[in-house]
């Protein structure tokens, strides 16, 4: 199975900042991922952490001095710029934001950033005090106007002590920029795509909740994908367990009715929807303002109404920029797959619907894999392989790509 990080050549800076220890991190990520990861660490970051370190997780040289007549890249560091898809500076400290912002080159990190021609992201790690220095702040801004992607600095607790702005974006997060900063003219590059996930929960009371087993991983591995590939992506969800997407906006909600009203909203000038929440079929007729208390009686009954159905009232015609709007339903199917799958097609104006067998131990809630059957609204049907839930992701983008060409 493959990933957007298989096979990338990543150059990875790192400079001399006590977050260097989450480099180590960081090019673990990378290098299980697929990517083929070039370190090149500065002077003052061999002081906090050794060159060994990435050596034993990358598998391959690292530089430290351009001057090393016995290390191949150092003295080949042009073309390990030229060939670099991405370069990333993890940590990048105030001292090499700095020089960067002045175009100096006076060590292998710096010499290699102004030999490349990829995409740089700078993942600025300091004390606080030091990032918003005026000089800092005005090096920052150079570096953006010249093109490069400033990730963070995070917020949260400094190695001084103090809590402020400083802290290095944590690994994970920095995967997901590399990811998106390498597919940002991807095809999907300004269009809108809309996905629902998770399972919606009705409320009961304030405690509790009518829900279903939906981990959200299909709609949040769309959401991925989709950004992959350029798309500017807005992902409605309901509860997870999943984090945060970097770089996609998420709007958390819980009910049925409340998923309705943002998705209306959201899909007017989105290109697609793609609805791969489990939305809950019914709900509780009225939800009681206090937690019921556990009465003596064995049984409880709790009236239910209809949810309505939220794709099915999103106007394929509404859209007011993109035109048409490709709408992907899901059907978690146990039993007559196509069959009750190619009826919701007509019944929700669906273009295409994603059908899954979730009797199957490999496919549908909670997993990472997913095998599923595409039907489209000409009747078509493809039986897909067993894939990672990323994969079918793109697999859904490339027939919703076709839906917009054809729109
Ligand atoms: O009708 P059924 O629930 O089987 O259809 C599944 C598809 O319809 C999914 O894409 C789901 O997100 C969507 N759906 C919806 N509103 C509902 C129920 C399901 O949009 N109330």
């Amino acid at each position: 199975m493959t990933g957007p990080l298989s096979k990338k050549r990543i150059v990875l800076g790192v400079t001399g900042s006590i977050a260097c220890y989450k480099s180590i991190d960081l090019a673990s990520k990378f290098t299980q991922a697929g990517a083929e990861v070039d370190v090149i660490l500065t002077d003052s970051a061999t002081k906090f952490v050794t060159p060994l370190s990435f050596k034993s997780i990358t598998h391959r040289q690292v530089v430290t001095n351009i001057f090393d007549i016995n290390s191949e890249l150092a003295v080949n560091h042009v073309a390990l710029a030229e060939q670099a898809d991405i370069f990333v500076i993890a940590p990048a400290s105030a001292n090499t934001i700095a020089k960067l912002a002045n175009g100096l080159s006076d060590n292998a990190l710096l010499t290699s950033v102004l030999a490349t021609k990829s995409p740089i992201v700078i993942a600025p790690a300091m004390d606080a005090n030091m990032f918003e220095n005026a000089a800092t702040q005005r090096n920052v801004a150079t570096l953006m106007s010249d093109g490069m992607f400033i990730a963070g600095p995070a917020k949260g607790r400094l190695a001084s002590g103090l809590t402020g702005l400083g802290r290095m974006v944590e690994p994970r997060d920095l995967v997901g920029v590399t990811e998106m900063v390498l597919g940002k003219n991807g095809d999907f590059s300004g269009k809108r795509i809309v996905v629902s996930a998770g399972g919606t929960q009705e409320a009961i009371d304030p405690v509790r909740t009518i829900s279903n087993r939906s981990s959200g991983k299909m709609g949040y591995a769309i959401a991925e994908a989709a950004r992959n590939r350029g798309a500017t992506v807005t992902l409605v969800s309901a509860p997870t367990a999943l984090p945060d997407l970097v770089g996609v906006r998420t709007i958390k909600i819980e009910s049925a009715l409340e998923m309705k009203e943002v998705l209306g909203e959201e899909c007017n000038d989105a290109h697609s929807i793609i609805m791969a929440a489990a939305v809950a079929d019914w709900r509780p007729v009225r939800t009681l303002k206090s937690k019921a208390k556990k009465s003596n009686k064995e049984t409880w009954k709790i009236n239910l109404t209809k949810n309505p159905d939220i794709i099915a009232n999103i106007d394929s015609i509404s859209s007011k920029e993109s035109g048409n709007i490709v709408k992907v339903g899901f059907a978690a199917e146990s039993e007559n797959i196509i069959e009750n799958s190619s009826a919701k097609i007509s019944k929700k104006g669906l273009d295409f619907i994603v059908a899954n067998d979730i009797t199957a131990a490999d496919s549908g809630f909670s997993v990472d894999t997913n095998k599923v059957t595409i039907i489209h609204a000409d009747g078509t049907i493809e039986k897909l392989p067993l894939m990672s839930k990323y994969e079918v992701g793109n697999a859904i983008l490339d027939r919703v790509k076709t839906g917009l060409d054809f729109k």
